[in-house]
């Protein structure tokens, strides 16, 4: 068995080395334990990933699938300059409500869009929309392979491509797996694999969120 104690410990040293105190983000898992939210957000670190990769990618546009309490919403759109814009979209309208508070306290409701549905019902309206620069893919993972496909509609050559927990303490391997999340993130790999647009890898990831892991990708 692991020692998951020791990886939140590192987490622990890094974000006090690298993350210094951030209070929209705070307040934000405050609100979100408050409405009773799950606390499956991405952690510090990852968000200060999500953050960096986007800055990197020189994102204007970005598109979030799954948004919970708007945290990695707040880390995504915080890559962007003045007039960038973010569109976030959720299922769960109580989830929505609390990410738009969320977001407004953070100051960032002039950059960022939630769109409320299942997101497969709402990804179509965006097309023909200009082109996402980043898209981050993090809600029910049976639809990962539907969300994948999106992502290449919706984005251009040079869009970089995050799909989040895609290792799920290594259930990621098991090929006979009944789990819709298994299936779909296995499923979404398989396109991945087929697909010569994208050149991508997949990161394990330890931390205060146990084991897991993002697949980033860039669109060629
Ligand atoms: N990205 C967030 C965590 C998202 S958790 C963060 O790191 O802070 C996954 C979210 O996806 C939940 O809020 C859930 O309600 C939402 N979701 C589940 N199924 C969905 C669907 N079909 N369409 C859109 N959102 C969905
Ligand atoms: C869980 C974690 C996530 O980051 C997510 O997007 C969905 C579920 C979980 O731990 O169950
Ligand atoms: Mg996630």
């Amino acid at each position: 068995m692991t020692d998951n104690s020791a990886w939140a410990s590192v987490d622990a040293y890094f974000a006090g080395r690298l993350l210094p105190p951030d209070a929209a983000l705070d307040a934000a898992l405050a609100a979100n334990a408050a409405a009773g939210l799950p606390a499956i957000d991405v952690s510090r670190t990852q968000g200060r990933l999500l953050t960096l990769l986007a800055t990197l990618a020189g994102a204007r546009r970005i598109l979030e699938v799954g948004t919970l309490g708007g945290y990695s919403t707040i880390c995504l759109a915080r890559a962007l300059p003045a007039e960038g814009r973010l569109v976030t979209l959720e299922a769960d309208a109580r989830h929505a409500e609390v990410a738009l508070a969320n977001i407004a306290a953070a100051g960032l409701s002039h950059q960022v869009e939630l769109r409320l549905g299942r997101a497969m019902d709402t990804l179509p309206a965006l097309a023909g929309g200009a082109p996402f620069d980043f898209v981050f893919i993090d809600a029910d993972k049976q639809n990962n392979p539907g969300y994948l496909d999106w992502a290449l509609r919706l984005t251009r050559p040079g869009s970089v491509i995050v799909v989040d927990n895609v290792v799920r303490e290594g259930r990621v391997v098991d090929a006979d797996s009944t789990g819709e999340d298994v299936r779909g993130t296995r499923a979404m790999f398989d396109r991945i694999a087929a697909e010569p647009r994208l050149l991508a890898t997949a990161v394990q990831t330890v931390g205060d969120k146990g084991w897991d892991g993002f697949m980033i990708a860039r669109v060629s």
